[in-house]
């Protein structure tokens, strides 16, 4: 992905591991024409186990350099790399000059970060807001290169969209002008070695504050030599510019741009509807000495994921490993929402369930309660904390659940969680259309096809 044919070239790597990625920069740039004069590599490394492997990388890279005429030369730090490049972005320690590095190439450790964490401070010393490890490496290596500079990084596609995730994204679209961006559609081909089940993306930007008019979209299945299918999408398509939360979306095909098209003729937000949308209060490990198996007296529903059952809430479930009810004392109130229509949509869906948004309706006609208590794992939209009207919800479920609504919605989001951002930052069809839907679709429970026709027929 490289694309600079820069004569001296300064490459770092942070995580070198055993130089893998060093060497296949080293050997691709030592295919083309012309061959660069020097490359001199720095690679961090805090693994001392690795370190006998990645030199000895390094020396097959100098002698592959040496039988081509290229100067090869490679620093190793067996050092931690937030700890060496912190002070370097912030002090002036190239003595004046800009910094040294015009490429970088990168597999970063992916781990959360603890706030209160030495790690954590450090970075935020340095300008980098970030949990995790990986995105605080990426922030880094950016403000390392030099103007001009090409990053290319192997990485979770998470940072793309989680909320906990946007001050890396305004900080690094920021310095860094996106090129392109290769999804691996399997979530489980490409880290298989470490059981990491999420979709990972190979990202190319190089540090420059003008955005460019394009960026290039491929994916593969991750598996060798799978064909990649790639598209060029405009930057604005990819980072839309009214969007404050900066989520990247990946436009892969045909059908993902034509859901996108039809999706933006919807411009209603949640607030203009009416409605706001929450994470359930209820968060049972907490809540334990209050829950209980099946409904009795001084009780009252508590909703999980495994009610939902053909677009409506079916309660209470037998047998279930979950509690059915929680306690309704005094001690519980802040837990409990009004009995009342709501929409209720899963936060975390299983890796084989077709849909990432997956809704249904809380219907109080069904279920007998003075209140209602919605557990964590799900987000619910109310109406300012009251219920919905029975047709708006219906509607509102139905556009949640249709098949061009979920083939948007993974254009921005790679992984099996579902965040109330997310969803409070979609745009919706009228409150008039979702009515309407609502009402044609009654109380039936439609199939998949049924339900796409429907919506189909009613909102486009
Ligand atoms: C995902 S591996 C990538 C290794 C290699 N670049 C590759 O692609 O095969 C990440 C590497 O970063 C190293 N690492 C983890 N934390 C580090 C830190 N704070 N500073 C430097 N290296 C670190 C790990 O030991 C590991 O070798």
């Amino acid at each position: 992905m490289f694309t600079s044919r820069e004569k001296e070239v300064r490459l770092f790597d942070a995580g070198a591991g055993t130089g893998g990625l060093i060497q296949a920069f080293v050997q691709a740039r030592c295919s083309v024409e012309p061959l660069p004069n020097r490359i001199h590599v720095v690679a961090y490394e805090v693994d001392t186990s690795l370190l006998g492997p990645l030199h000895r990388t390094l020396e097959h890279c100098r002698k592959h350099c040496f039988s081509l005429g290229v100067h090869f030369t490679a620093d190793v730090h067996n050092a931690d790399f937030i700890e060496a490049a912190v002070p370097l972005v912030c002090g002036d320690l190239f003595n004046g000059s800009q910094t040294p590095f015009n490429a970088t190439i990168l597999n970063p450790p992916y781990r959360k970060i603890n706030s209160d964490s030495r790690t954590r401070l450090l970075l935020r010393s340095a300008g980098i807001e970030t949990s995790n490890l990986y995105t605080g490496f990426l922030a880094l290596a950016a403000k390392l290169l030099i103007e001009g500079g090409e990053m290319v990084a192997i990485t979770p596609r998470s940072f793309t969209n989680g909320p906990y995730f946007r001050p890396f994204r305004e900080l690094f679209l920021r310095l860094m002008s996106l090129r392109r961006l290769h999804v691996f559609e399997s979530r489980s081909v490409a880290f298989e070695s470490e059981g990491v089940l999420q979709e990972n993306i190979i990202l190319h930007a190089v540090k420059s504050p003008t955005k460019p008019s394009s960026v290039v979209v491929s994916t593969s299945s991750g598996a060798p030599n799978a064909p990649v299918s790639a598209r060029e999408c405009e930057y604005d398509e990819v980072v839309l510019s009214n969007d404050p939360e900066r989520f990247i979306h990946l436009i892969a095909d045909d059908v993902q741009q034509e859901a996108r098209q039809i999706l933006a003729r919807f411009r209603t937000s949640l607030a203009e509807l009416g409605l706001e949308v929450s994470t359930g209060r209820v968060v049972d490990f907490r809540a334990r000495q209050f829950l209980v198996s099946q409904p009795a007296y001084g009780t009252v529903p508590l909703i999980y994921p495994c009610h939902f059952n053909g677009g409506y809430v079916k309660w209470p479930k037998t047998p279930s490993r979950k509690p059915n009810a929680i306690l309704d004392t005094e001690a519980t109130q802040e837990l409990l929402v009004p009995s009342a229509v709501y929409v209720l949509a899963k936060r975390f869906t299983a890796k084989e369930e077709r849909r990432r948004v997956v809704a249904c309706i809380y219907d109080p006609s069904r279920i007998r309660a003075a209140r209602v208590g919605f557990e964590n794992h799900l987000n619910y939209f109310h109406a300012h904390g009251a219920g919905l009207p029975l047709d708006l919800a219906r509607g509102l479920a139905a556009f949640l659940n249709s098949t061009v609504l979920d083939v948007y919605f993974r254009q921005f989001n790679g992984n099996t969680q579902v965040n109330a951002t997310d969803l409070r930052n979609l745009r919706y069809p009228s409150r008039s259309q979702l009515e309407s839907l609502g009402h044609h679709l009654g109380d039936s429970s439609p199939n998949q096809q049924e339900l796409d026709h429907l919506v189909h027929k009613e909102l486009f």
